[in-house]
């Protein structure tokens, strides 16, 4: 496993670390020229302190996989990093609370495109409202601070376990990605 560098290993700015087993940082090595961001870790990631490696997780295996790019070049983080009780969304504050973790990652890396999973995601980094289904795989500016990047948005994985459409077009979607960011 490889990081940002930026390895976080204790952190009681919201509620959310009183049920935590692990907190979950970001996975992928420094120099990576495409993040995923996803919403939370759930079960399995607080158990393994690794960010997607449940059902969702082995969604964007697949997606990485057909699209022939090694999981282990890609960077992959959430937004929040401690589990929410029952895997509800992330509040106001719990999010607030965790941005500067996610913009301190990010600060010692320099990707080319920021792909965003799942509309929390969405809301959060570019302050989206719309409906997921008129903005994904769709390419937007993405300012963070002072830094800009070639964004996108894509189906939160879960959001394909149930839905075909969600997961061609999810796949789809990070296969665009890769392309922008010079992978594929
Ligand atoms: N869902 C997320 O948003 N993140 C994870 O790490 C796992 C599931």
């Amino acid at each position: 496993m490889t990081s940002s560098g930026y390895t976080l290993t204790d952190c009681r700015k919201c509620r959310l670390w009183t049920g935590r087993a692990k907190i979950v940082n970001g996975t992928g090595p420094r120099n990576a020229r495409i993040v995923f961001v996803g919403e939370a870790p759930g079960r399995d990631e607080d158990l393994t302190g690794e960010p997607f490696v449940g059902r969702a997780g082995r969604i964007l295996n697949e997606a990485l996989e057909e699209a022939g790019v090694d999981r282990g070049a890609v960077y992959i983080t959430n937004l929040v990093r401690c589990r929410p009780p029952e895997n509800r969304r992330p509040r106001q504050d719990e999010l607030s609370a965790c941005a500067g973790h996610l913009r301190r990652e990010l600060a010692p890396m320099d990707p080319v495109v920021i792909c965003a999973m799942g509309q929390t995601v969405a809301r959060s980094l570019f302050g989206i409202t719309k409906k997921m289904a008129d903005v994904t795989g769709k390419e937007l500016p993405l300012e963070m601070g002072a830094r800009r990047f070639r964004g996108m948005i894509a189906y939160h994985p879960a959001a394909c376990l149930y839905r075909r459409t969600n997961m061609d077009s999810f796949k789809s979607t990070v296969r665009k990605s890769l392309g922008m960011a010079g992978m594929v």
